[in-house]
């Protein structure tokens, strides 16, 4: 293998209402991260894995990914940019190919996971997985006015693992100004050129209690 996998796994979920942390909530009796890493680890390319778990959590998570996947848990930071800093820092010499792969994604099949490293291997300096845009988009200003109406075709909606060629990310994170929500957004802003392959609806992010409810439903029926 030849492949790091950072997984920023420290957020709070407070979309997702109360409780735990998101990624200790349960999906079918087990933690939102031990469905993630069991599938990061299935994907053959995978040699490193680094958690970035709820600083209070740390201990707890080296527990409970013991018996799943020989992990590296690091505390996460206020933002989820200095999570993925924190589990960066964290990997080995080894590995020139980085994943980044939220924790919420729980049910991201290993083949995409394998996808997104064989483009990197095959040159590409940044790789993100997306899926076109379903909906009609509109840009509304002040009181809910609709200001224009986008052309979905140029769209993607954006998941995670993200690949990149580990000196353009750890370049990029070095660099870092204002947050973002994804790490490929760092890159941009280096003038690297990001390259997009087919995402999965498996690899959803689990934000809401519907999207819990439907990883559920699929867990439930995958047979
Ligand atoms: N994340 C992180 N560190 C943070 C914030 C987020 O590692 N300070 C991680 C989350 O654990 C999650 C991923 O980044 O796996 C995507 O973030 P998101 O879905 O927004 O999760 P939360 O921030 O936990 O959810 P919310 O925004 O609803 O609180
Ligand atoms: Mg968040």
């Amino acid at each position: 293998g030849d492949v790091a996998v950072l997984v920023p796994a420290a957020g709070a979920g407070v979309r997702l209402g109360p409780g735990r942390p998101k990624a200790l909530r349960l999906l079918a009796g087990e933690p939102l991260l031990v469905h993630a890493v069991r599938r990061l680890a299935a994907a053959g390319s995978v040699h490193t894995i680094v958690v970035a778990a709820p600083a209070a959590e740390v201990d707890a998570v080296r527990e409970l990914l013991a018996p799943v996947a020989p992990v590296t848990v690091v505390p996460g930071g206020a933002e989820r940019q200095a999570s993925v800093a924190a589990a960066l820092a964290a990997v080995p010499p080894g590995p020139e190919i980085v994943l980044v792969h939220d924790a919420a994604r729980a049910l991201t099949p290993p083949e995409l996971v394998e996808a997104v490293a064989a483009a990197v291997r095959a040159g590409r300096h940044a790789v993100i997985p997306v899926l076109p845009v379903v909906d009609t988009i509109k840009e509304v200003g002040a009181e809910e006015v609709v200001l224009g109406t986008v052309d979905r075709s140029a769209l993607r909606a954006v998941q995670t693992p993200q690949g990149f060629r580990r000196s353009v990310l750890t370049a990029a994170h070095a660099a870092a100004g204002g947050a973002l929500t994804d790490d490929a957004g760092l890159v941009e802003k280096q003038g690297v050129p990001v390259f997009c392959v087919p995402g999965s609806e498996y690899a959803l992010k689990i934000t809401r209690p519907f999207d819990l409810a439907l990883a559920e439903h699929l867990l439930a029926n995958a047979g």
